[in-house]
């Protein structure tokens, strides 16, 4: 049992309400044994505390995930859980929503047996041997409050995790305001945890969560332009794979494999790298094995330098160096040493699928698989489909995809896919914020004060500031050979900030070389901290460019970095990329840190509004008519001149014939 029927929500509710229910069964004077199979999960598991006693099967799962939803759990869960297990590790449930194993629940006291064996069978026989045992002392609503003596201390360090976490979420707050009221007595409890669920399910932010849950599970019905989707192909078995390039991506998603119990057969260039790489895998992997508590057949996967392993597996992963002349020479390898019908996957974060397809004797066999950093970690996947790629060869991709734990997201390819071309205007947003003067930390602390995990610079400075000074070195953006403009740069006809190429040729690389936008405590430390000298040299570009520098507010940040990303959405709309705006949403909350509250950044425009967006980004575009990512797309005007249409009536305004696909 996971709790209510979401769908409910936008409904007017039917009785019987659980509360009253799960009163009455504590109430009662049968002993009423829980037998848990499969999920207690939200109202499922509030049911299991109103009960007298808990058995559960060893492969149980146990958990308060309202949370995730916007809400609290609000049928008493968090007036009986502190009352059972305590504070501490009641908060610890509800604010994260994190499931427990059968085997925690019973170390936590949640549940009273764990079995191998069948759980109501287990459940029948424990009645039998509780039958004459007094109720009085197992009904939770009327254990009085375990409360330790520090236990102010404990609800202001949760009520700080919860903001933290939060990212401005409101019911991780709710969620410790809710338990702080089972100090009082249960019916005085049970009201502020009532007062606090009615004042979230009518948030916007809870609507946002359930959008998002929603989203998540619609894209596994993907579709193709040429008509193929989910309902109409057939995935094909995956018995056993390679990871070609061990690197930062390559190690991670070995990883993935291993734990799915794929076997793998890693790849290298040299002994050396190998090595490096099996030392960490390894280490990744026995992590898991102690974190799970489950056993894994470590053995599963064979580092090599040998390509003749390859003949044997159904789909290779590439995660060699991102270069087009490197993958190509790759995949031609490939398409001689394995076998006719092995899927050729390619996890390139920028170039063109179509052309490595094109390199190997099978293009229908060939999409792109791009996992996110680190990619043991990051549920999502995006799947990359060519104008040649075989509905079988997508099926079997978001398939493995979810084998491996991630949502699969399907997407056309294009430059940049979904997720790093919506991200190319918001990154060039807050460069040339910098020129006019904001600081990096000023950027980031105002689009960390909206949600995003992490601001924009710090972003960069984790993933490297040379991936995109090589992608704009390739574009013919910087480098050799390019003119290097005066005053304020142009490239291209449009303007264009070198700054980041600038701090680059300072050897200034990010977390790795210890600085980049901000500095570190060394090479690949973490804590960010503002950099005098990045301050100074901001000062001297703008004297040297006769810029003057003036104040930038949070909210033309905000309105500069997310509408121009928002507006790149709309343009992979209108070029059909993916099928639905769900997808942009999905890809944004999995994969770069949008907040879910806000249900992604498509949904927030919808929330905004249309028109407002569409009104800001015309000024911003009047103002700097030299940055083309302001100038506003045409489905966004469409949509706004038909009345801002709901989200999921979007693509019925797309004009026939804008997709360039
Ligand atoms: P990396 O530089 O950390 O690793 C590349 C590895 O490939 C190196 O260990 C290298 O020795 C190995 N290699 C090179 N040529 C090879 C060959 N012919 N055979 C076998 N191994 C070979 O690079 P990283 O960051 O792991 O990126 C790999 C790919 O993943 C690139 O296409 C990149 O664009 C993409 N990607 C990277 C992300 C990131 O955050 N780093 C995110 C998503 C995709």
């Amino acid at each position: 049992m996971s709790g209510a029927d979401i769908r409910e929500f936008s409904r007017p509710m039917t009785g019987p309400a659980l509360v009253p229910l799960i009163d009455a069964i504590e109430a009662g004077e049968k002993p009423v044994v829980a037998a848990i199979e499969g999920m207690a999960l939200g109202g499922g598991l509030e049911l299991a505390l109103g009960c007298h006693y808990r058995i559960a099967h060893s492969k149980a799962q146990l958990g308060l995930p309202e949370v995730t939803l916007g809400l609290i759990p609000a049928a008493g869960g968090t007036q009986r859980l502190p009352r059972l297990i305590g504070f501490p590790a009641a908060l610890d449930m509800i604010i994260t929503g994190r499931r427990v194993s059968a085997g925690d629940a019973l170390k936590l006291g949640i549940v009273d047996q764990v079995t191998e064996r069948n759980a109501g069978e287990v459940a029948v026989a424990f009645a039998r041997s509780v039958v004459d045992c007094p109720l009085v002392s197992r009904r939770l609503s009327t254990w009085p409050p375990l409360c330790p003596a520090d236990l102010d201390n404990i609800l202001q360090m949760a009520l700080a995790r919860a903001w933290q976490r939060g990212r401005g979420a409101l019911a991780p707050v709710a969620c410790v305001q809710a338990v702080q009221a089972a100090r009082l007595p249960y019916s005085q409890g049970m009201q502020q945890e009532q007062k606090l669920m009615s004042m979230l399910f009518a948030s916007p932010q809870a609507r946002a969560l359930q959008y998002c849950f929603f989203s998540q599970r619609a894209v596994g019905k993907w579709s193709m332009p040429n008509g193929a989707c989910w309902d109409n192909s057939t995935a094909r078995p995956i018995r056993k794979a390679a990871v070609i390039g061990l690197g930062t991506m390559g190690r991670g998603i070995a990883v993935c494999l291993v734990l799915a119990g794929i076997p793998v057969i890693a790849m290298e260039t040299d002994e050396k790298q190998l090595e490096a790489a099996r030392r960490v895998v390894m280490a990744l992997l026995e992590k898991e094995v102690q974190k799970l508590a489950v056993g894994l057949h470590l053995g599963l996967i064979h580092f090599t330098l040998e390509q003749r392993y390859l003949r044997e597996v159904d789909l290779v992963i590439e995660a060699v160096f991102e270069d087009l002349a490197l993958k190509k020479q790759l995949f031609a390898e490939l398409s001689s040493v394995c076998h006719p019908d092995t899927l050729l996957c390619t996890n390139t974060s920028q170039l063109d699928v179509d052309q490595l397809a094109t390199a190997t004797s099978r293009p229908d066999l060939v999409v792109g698989m791009h996992f996110f950093a680190p990619a043991n970690k990051i549920k999502l996947l995006e799947v990359v489909f060519t104008s040649r790629s075989s509905p079988e060869a997508v099926a079997t991709a978001m398939q493995l995809g979810k084998w491996l734990g991630k949502v699969s997201v399907a997407v056309a390819n294009c430059p940049g896919f979904v997720g790093n071309r919506m991200l190319r205007p918001y990154v060039e947003q807050a460069g040339f914020l910098l020129e006019e003067g904001a600081t990096p930390e000023q950027v980031d602390s105002a689009l960390e004060h909206f949600g995003l995990a992490m601001g924009v610079f710090r972003m960069s400075d984790l993933s490297g500031l040379d991936v995109g000074w090589r992608v704009r070195k390739a574009a013919g953006l910087t480098g050799p050979g390019v003119p290097q403009g005066q005053l304020l740069q142009t490239q291209q006809g449009y303007r264009y900030s070198p700054l980041a190429d600038l701090i680059c040729q300072k050897g200034r690389l990010g977390q790795k070389t210890g600085c980049g936008w901000y500095l570190y405590e060394g090479p690949g430390g973490h804590m960010a901290r503002p950099d005098p000298w990045v301050h100074a040299f901001l000062e001297e570009y703008r004297r040297v460019h006769g810029l003057q520098p003036r104040s930038i507010g949070q909210q033309e940040v905000l309105e500069r970095c997310l509408f121009a990303l928002i507006n790149e959405g709309f343009r992979v709309l209108e070029d059909r990329i993916v099928m639905d705006p769900v997808a942009l949403d999905v890809i944004y909350v999995l994969g770069y840190g949008w907040p879910a509250h806000t249900g992604g950044p498509m949904y927030y425009a919808g929330e905004v509004g249309l028109p407002r967006v569409l009104g800001r980004l015309e000024y911003y575009q009047r103002v700097h008519p030299d940055i083309p990512h302001l100038r506003p797309s045409a489905l966004l005007r469409q949509l706004v001149a038909k009345g801002s249409p709901p989200i999921h009536k979007w693509m019925w305004h797309i004009e026939e014939g804008s997709s360039r696909l």
